[in-house]
């Protein structure tokens, strides 16, 4: 993929705050800390578009990066961070369920989970509802640097075991670090988005 243009186009907490200008979009879910944010630098190979943190709940709004005038990357806040306030966490659960559940521009749905750990409950409900949206949805599995490849060998199954994942459902390994899955992860938006 080719990226020209990869900019902040906006920040939103309120759905009068989205783009208007109609371009297809996919979003990045996932528990906080699993790397979203540094998945998106890895796609548009810049090093701080989206702001990054080794402490979790970095990412506290919706952020729209604007890539080439024909897609939107949308990175999303992380859910089950322990010490987000009751309050914050509904805030952001109701921000992060009320862009998905009502965006037509939403092609693709990307679920982060972190390839060392099984996915959580919280990784399971997600996924069950981004199913019931009808949209497509892909597991990526990341910081796959993390690990060897026989312990990603033995990973694998067990994550996609706890998801249920089925056969049309796409899981690409990934890693933000080496790289690994970024070509593979731009083919499905590029068809999914059909630019
Ligand atoms: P929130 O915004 O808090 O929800 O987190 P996030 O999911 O956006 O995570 P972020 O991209 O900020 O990354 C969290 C930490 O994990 C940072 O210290 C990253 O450098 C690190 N990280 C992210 N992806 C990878 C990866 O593939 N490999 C390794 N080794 N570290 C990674
Ligand atoms: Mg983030």
């Amino acid at each position: 993929m080719i990226i020209r243009k990869a900019e902040i186009e906006c920040v939103a907490a309120l759905k009068s705050q989205y783009p208007t200008t109609g371009y297809p979009e996919v979003a990045f879910a996932g528990r906080s800390n699993v790397g979203k944010s540094s998945l998106i630098n890895t796609l548009v190979n810049r090093k701080s578009l989206a702001r990054t943190s080794s402490k979790p709940g970095k990412t506290r709004t919706i952020n729209f990066y604007n890539i080439n005038d024909n897609l939107y990357l949308v990175d999303l806040p992380g859910y089950g961070y322990a010490k987000v306030s009751k309050e914050e966490k509904k805030k952001w659960g109701s921000m992060i369920e009320g862009y998905l559940n009502s965006r037509d521009e939403l092609k693709l749905v990307i679920l982060l989970v972190d390839i060392r750990h099984e996915p959580t409950q919280d990784d399971k409900l997600m996924l069950e509802w981004m199913r019931q949206t009808g949209k497509k949805v892909v597991v990526v599995a990341t910081k796959s640097d993390k690990l060897s490849n026989n312990q990603i060998a033995k990973q694998v199954p067990v994550i996609k075991k706890a998801l249920k994942l089925t056969q049309d459902e796409t899981f690409i390994l990934f890693s933000s670090e080496t790289r690994r899955g970024k070509e593979e992860l731009w083919e499905v938006i590029k068809s999914t988005c059909g630019i």
